[in-house]
């Protein structure tokens, strides 16, 4: 058995450090296991401490180094910790049994006499290392908490499953908004159920048993009260908003043609005087509209209530549904928020006529080449079963059609050829996503009619009251139509210039 003897009471400090180190290395020593757990400790804080330190300059982009980092490693350096009392209380157990066999009756737990230097130092050293391992962890914890908030976590670990997504997020107006503002928002509970919900998620994606498409309505996403309005005043009078829409027809000169709409979004309140529009209709700041939705996406609604700011209920029903009454009574009753309109405020997948035109309208596709809206839709439109493969599709279709059609315009506009290529490729792998079965128009927009039922689901002029009122569907109650498809519109000059 190795043993040192006590240093000199008068010897200098760094001498008894020195002691306190190889009492402390001795007692860790004394078992495989405890020795075992102290290097690991060792090696993983070191990693651990070099990672912080590269994190915190920034060098990190990748989500998987966070997840080492801030989880992994830790998860090995706290196995490390708890393997060392293991090792000890072995050892000593060893020495008992080993004292035993001579002595009557053996002691259960090691003396802790602190009147002996060797106890002295083992316990210091020992009170040293602890804090400074609760140290790291506490900073690893805070640094893995505030990893897995990050959008890179939520939107890149689990690569497929979640790319629809960080795509259409990356380039939609919210892109500098966290996931965890819309998806958990403020407050411990909501962060431990999105925890909770988050490692069934984990393993979902671990043994591929997610669903592809997602399906949605989110059912236990979180009221748009306590995340949206965290960031929007619900109440927030906007008016009305000019809309003006271009879309390239599908002659030899892709026509442009405009629509201009005055949007009456409005917002306010009773008490400013500035209560209408589309906002103050249906925020239950002061109007509440609840409703029962036929079906898992809320596309049908045979269902509507009002309860107006007089407290007056008007109960709508769809003259045609073939729901009954005792079938509905069974649906939860939804209060209409944010979400049932803005479903898709930052998950946005465009259908490809409007997502072709968007660029068209900017000159990344050249709308000078001949029939350049009807070949991209139609190459657009085409079933492919991945990514790849549509990539190619598009530019070898495009390429045939000039080459064959427009020999001339082949070999003069290469160059208009290659980018407009390039830019439809990026329209089809920002929007379709086959590995996920996304095609155009899987997630449904409720903002609109023109593509999905949206603002029609109850304004149809279908939905009637006891008392004979509808949910209006004439064309001015949600904007003002200036202009509908065409070539130079009258009121465009008079309203902008530039356009
Ligand atoms: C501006 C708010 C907002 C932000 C930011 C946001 N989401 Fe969403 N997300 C939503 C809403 C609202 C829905 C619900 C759509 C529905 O229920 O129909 C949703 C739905 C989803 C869905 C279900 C599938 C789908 O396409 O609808 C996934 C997955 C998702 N979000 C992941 C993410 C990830 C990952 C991030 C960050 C990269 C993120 N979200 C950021 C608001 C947001
Ligand atoms: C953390 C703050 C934050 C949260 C949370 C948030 N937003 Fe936004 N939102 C913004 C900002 C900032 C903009 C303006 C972006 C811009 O103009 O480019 C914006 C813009 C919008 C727009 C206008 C988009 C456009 O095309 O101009 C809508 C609609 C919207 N948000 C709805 C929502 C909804 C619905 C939610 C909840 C699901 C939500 N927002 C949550 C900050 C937020
Ligand atoms: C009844 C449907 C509906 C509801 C409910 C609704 N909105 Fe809107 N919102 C719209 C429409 C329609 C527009 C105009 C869209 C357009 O111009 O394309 C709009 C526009 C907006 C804009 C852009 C305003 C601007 O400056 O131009 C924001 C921000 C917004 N909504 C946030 C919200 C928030 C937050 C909520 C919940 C408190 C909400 N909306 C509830 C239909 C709705
Ligand atoms: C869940 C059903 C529902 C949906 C979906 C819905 N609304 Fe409404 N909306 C109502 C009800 C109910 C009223 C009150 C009708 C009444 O009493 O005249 C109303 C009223 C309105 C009004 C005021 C009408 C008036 O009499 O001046 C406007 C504007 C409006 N909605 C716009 C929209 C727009 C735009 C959308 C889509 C983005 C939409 N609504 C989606 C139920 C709905
Ligand atoms: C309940 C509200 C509501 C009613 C009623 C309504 N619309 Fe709309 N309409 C909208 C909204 C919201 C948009 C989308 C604006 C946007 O995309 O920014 C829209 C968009 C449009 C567009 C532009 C579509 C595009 O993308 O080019 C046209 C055209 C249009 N509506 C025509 C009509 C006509 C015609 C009627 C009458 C039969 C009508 N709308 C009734 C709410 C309504």
């Amino acid at each position: 058995m190795v043993s040192i003897n006590p240093p000199d009471p008068d010897s200098s400090y760094l001498h008894k450090i020195w002691f306190g180190v190889l009492h402390f290395l001795l007692t860790i020593g004394s078992h495989w296991l405890s020795l075992w757990g102290a290097v690991t400790c060792t090696v993983t804080a070191v990693f651990i401490v070099m990672m912080f330190l590269l994190d915190t300059i920034g060098y990190f982009h990748n989500p998987y180094a966070g997840i080492i980092a801030f989880v992994v490693l830790p998860s090995i350096f706290v196995a490390g910790l708890v393997i060392i009392p293991i090792g000890i209380h072995l050892s000593n157990k060893k020495k008992r049994r080993q004292r035993a066999s001579g002595e009557a009756e053996a002691e259960r737990f090691p003396r802790l006499d602190f009147n002996e230097a060797r106890v002295r130092h083992v316990i210091s050293v020992f009170g040293f290392i602890t804090l400074a391992n609760i140290l790291i962890l506490a900073a690893v914890s805070y640094k893995g908490v505030q990893h897995m908030d990050s959008s890179e976590f939520c939107g890149q670990t689990c690569h497929t499953v979640m790319t629809p997504e960080f795509t259409a997020y990356e380039r939609s107006p919210h892109s500098r908004v966290e996931c965890v503002n819309c998806h958990i928002g403020p407050g411990a509970s909501w962060f431990v159920k999105s925890k909770l919900s988050g490692s069934y998620q984990v393993y979902a994606v671990t043994f591929n048993r997610f669903p592809r498409p997602i399906p949605t309505p989110i059912e236990n996403l979180r009221p748009s009260r306590e995340t949206c309005e965290q960031c929007h005043w619900p109440e927030k009078f906007i008016g009305n908003r000019i809309v003006v829409k271009t879309k390239f027809s599908d002659d030899e000169a892709n026509t442009p043609l405009k629509t201009v709409l005055i949007i009456k979004v409005g917002g306010g309140h009773l008490e400013s005087g500035n209560a209408g529009g589309i906002h103050w209709w249906h925020m239950y700041s002061q109007n509440k509209i609840t409703y029962i939705p036929a079906d898992k996406q809320r596309q049908q609604i045979p269902w509507v209530q009002l309860a107006d700011p007089q407290g007056k209920i008007t109960t709508f029903v769809a003259a045609d549904s073939k729901i009954t009454a005792d079938e509905l009574s069974k649906i939860p009753v939804r209060t209409m928020d944010c979400i049932d309109c803005h479903n898709r405020p930052t998950h946005i997948y465009k259908m490809p006529g409007p997502a072709i035109d968007e660029v068209m309208l900017v000159k990344r596709v050249d709308p000078s080449l001949p029939f350049i809206k009807k070949q991209a839709l139609d190459l657009l439109t085409k079933e492919y079963p991945t990514q790849q493969v549509a990539r190619d599709a598009i530019k070898s279709g495009l390429e045939n059609f000039y080459r064959t059609n427009y020999p001339q315009i082949f070999s003069t506009r290469q160059a208009a050829i290659v980018t407009s290529i390039a830019a439809l490729q990026q329209v089809y792998s920002t929007n379709v996503f086959p590995e996920m079965r996304i095609a155009w128009g899987t997630y449904p927009n409720n903002i609109g009619h023109q593509d999905f039922p949206g603002c029609w689901r109850c304004h149809d002029d279908n939905h009637v009251s006891a008392d004979g009122r509808k949910i209006p569907q004439d064309c001015s109650t949600c904007h003002d139509l200036l202009a509908t498809e065409e070539a130079n519109p009258k009121v465009l000059p008079d309203l902008l210039t530039g356009f």
